[in-house]
């Protein structure tokens, strides 16, 4: 008998990650299965649609089976099938969804098509912190497609204050990364670089920072600010690519902090979560910790970007509100979570 009241197995394959996890109570991994495309993508320097979709095929199955393997149950002991059914890329999604729906039959098991975004918001449920967690939280979603600042008032409920209106946060850093010769994905890339960098060494611009533009965010004026800089050096080897990347890191700091600090006081917030593939930057959670009086948590670093188990999170807290999908949803490459 398991001292769990419900066992999840989730799946994910909205963009590069074959994932899957087993999640109990939507607080405890069991197991987290990731199998990462990024090597196979590199050499594109982005992610290939097509490419992506034929190897989460390939892998799906092996993974699906580790997750099991590892959490030590069989099908027979699991309440409920979730799987990532948007936002994400077509081909990808549809792999992810085909599995789970193919075993929600064979098993007999419930299945909940889960929003990626969602499950980024519940990979801090997968904390330590999560007993701790009174709403309303001002959570901000930045990843490769997403910045997004939603006010969670309670389990499922949330209000959209601000996104993107051109670039991701994640998007702007994999395109500079690029720009500065970086490998790919560059968020990681320009992180380490910026180490050894000056953050004053350019000013950049801190676009909308002014109010009227409420908590949107834009930083594709930023992005053609260091390609201009960019262009002003004849070779890669004369260019300071520490000081670019720390200061264009800065530029997206002092932005990110300052809408989110905003917000945060406006909507009388009790803590800022910080989630998705952007979270991971350690130049963001020390300048979001040293801004804000309130709690800033952020998930440990194997749940800031794309994985299983925060789908498994997000849906167990559908689930136990009852919520269960027909078998005949679909896959929804732009889903929106409000
Ligand atoms: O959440 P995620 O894995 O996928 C999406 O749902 O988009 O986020 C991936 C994004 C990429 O743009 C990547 O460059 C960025 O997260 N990223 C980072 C860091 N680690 C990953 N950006 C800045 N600093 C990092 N340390
Ligand atoms: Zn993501």
């Amino acid at each position: 008998m398991s001292d769990y009241s419900t066992r999840i197995l989730a799946i994910e394959t909205s963009c590069d990650e074959t994932a899957a996890a087993i999640i109990a109570d939507g607080t405890t991994m069991l197991s987290n299965v990731i199998a990462s495309q990024t090597e196979l993508h590199a050499r594109y320097g982005g992610v290939f649609p097509e490419v992506a979709s034929r190897r989460h095929v390939e892998v799906i199955y092996s993974v699906v089976e580790e997750a099991m393997r590892e959490a030590h149950i069989g099908f027979g002991d699991l309440d409920c099938v979730a799987v990532t059914r948007g936002p994400g890329l077509v081909g990808s999604l549809l792999v992810g969804v085909n599995m789970a729906k193919g075993l929600a039959v064979a098993r007999n098991l419930p299945i909940l098509g889960i929003n990626h975004i969602e499950g980024h918001i519940y990979s801090l449920w997968l904390t330590e912190e999560a007993p701790h967690i009174r709403f309303p939280v001002l959570t901000l979603v930045v990843s490769g497609g997403h910045t997004e600042l939603y006010v969670m008032t309670d389990h499922g409920r949330y209000e959209l204050l601000g996104a993107a209106l051109d670039d991701a946060a994640g998007e702007a850093f994999d395109k500079v990364g690029r720009l500065l010769g970086l490998p790919f994905p560059g968020g990681p890339a320009i992180d380490r670089a910026a180490e050894k960098g000056n953050p004053a060494a350019f000013r950049f611009p801190r676009a909308v920072m002014e109010a009227e533009h409420g908590y949107d965010f834009s930083f594709s004026g930023l992005k053609t600010a260091v390609m201009r800089q960019v262009s002003q050096y004849h070779s890669p080897a004369t260019m300071p690519t520490a000081d670019l990347a720390a200061s264009f890191q800065a530029a997206v700091v002092d932005v990110l902090v300052g809408k989110t600090a905003a917000a945060a006081t406006a909507v009388g917030a009790t803590a800022v979560h910080i989630a998705g593939g952007v979270s991971a930057n350690r130049a963001l959670r020390a300048a979001m910790r040293a801004r804000l009086e309130l709690p800033v948590r952020v998930p440990p670093l194997a749940l800031c970007t794309d994985n299983a188990a925060m789908i498994g999170a997000a849906a167990h807290f559908n689930f136990i509100r009852g919520r269960r999908d027909a078998l005949d949803f679909d896959v929804v490459p732009s889903l929106q979570l409000v």
